[in-house]
């Protein structure tokens, strides 16, 4: 039984496998149906989410699938004080597979130990988020036709967002990435990202306090969201949290095939009139994360639509 946690559980193969069989989805609708009839999927979410929770369900609806879950903490008995361990051996009783995002750092890999179906994080506090990632190289992969040979900007709080955590792990093991990191000094990734990411693979990367002093090298542009739920100090989010506003203004010295990718939700951090910049896929990036849903499921339920 295969569970995905982290972005590294997933070989490159993999990966390229699933963003195929993405593409097919794509391209071919109909073909993937049935795919997961009288299949459940699960959804326990223990903290807020459009985007993921949605197209989770959205995905195995469109694979024939049905659903269940809880989308709080507080319309589960966890707020009764049930532990991860318990919810997990009890909804393995309901559902063939579940997808759960938690505020805990690590608790999808405590509910790997109880589990009898597979386990998908959907986002564990401020460490992964690994089906964003695949979101996002699906995104990258459609947009500028590779993985490889490319100036990628992470830009706003790369301290706490998790989606920049897995994209760079993913992202080290393609060819020539340069990674650019934009950011202030107190939001900058975390010190276990620069050691056993990026120094233990000998893989350089730069960091900068301003957008504007790297734009015209960027192939892809990963705006985020500065992360109020994981401040201690509100103070400090109201001073940090308008650092970086991407404008149209900003976008005059990017290049004309840039790509603005953002996990969304956005607050303030990029203006709406980008919208309607052919360079802004965000939107586009979250319909992407749908289709790699449906794929990840087939793979992590072991069906295909060529059994159909
Ligand atoms: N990108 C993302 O995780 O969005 P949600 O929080 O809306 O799921």
């Amino acid at each position: 039984m295969r569970h995905l946690i982290d972005p590294m559980d997933l070989s490159v193969q993999e990966i390229d496998h699933l963003l195929e069989v993405a593409d097919d989805i794509i391209a071919n609708p109909v073909k993937y149906r049935d795919v997961c009839k009288y299949k459940k999927l699960a959804t326990l979410f223990f903290e807020p989410s459009t985007r993921t929770r949605l197209s989770f369900e959205a995905a195995m609806m469109e694979l024939g699938g049905n659903v269940l879950g809880f989308s709080s903490a507080n319309s589960s008995s966890a707020a009764k004080g049930e532990s991860v361990a318990d919810t997990i051996r009890t909804v393995g009783c309901y559902a063939d597979i579940i997808a759960m995002r938690h505020p805990k750092e690590g608790a999808p890999t405590v509910a790997v130990q109880y589990a009898n179906v597979p386990i998908i994080n959907a986002g564990d506090g401020g460490h992964n988020h690994p089906t964003q990632t695949l979101t996002d190289l699906l995104t990258i992969h459609r947009e500028k036709g590779r993985l490889n040979n490319l100036t990628v900007g992470f830009c706003g709080d790369l301290k706490f967002g998790r989606t920049v955590h897995s994209l760079i792990k993913a992202l080290t093991r393609y060819e020539n990435i340069t990674f650019i990191m934009i950011s202030p000094e107190e939001l900058e990734i975390p010190e276990y990202i620069k050691k056993d990411v990026f120094e233990k693979n000998g893989i350089p990367f730069r960091q900068v306090r301003t957008m504007e002093e790297v734009m015209p090298e960027l192939d892809v542009l990963y705006m985020t969201r500065v992360q109020r739920e994981r401040f201690f100090n509100e103070a400090d989010y109201i001073r940090l949290k308008d650092t970086y506003i991407l404008d149209m203004d900003k976008l005059t010295t990017a290049k004309k095939d840039l790509s603005i990718l953002h996990p969304l939700p956005r607050v303030n951090e990029i203006s709406v009139k980008v919208d309607d910049d052919p360079r802004a896929c965000y939107f586009r990036q979250a319909l992407n994360g749908k289709y790699i849903r449906m794929a990840l499921i087939m793979e992590l339920l072991g069906v295909s639509a060529d059994e159909n």
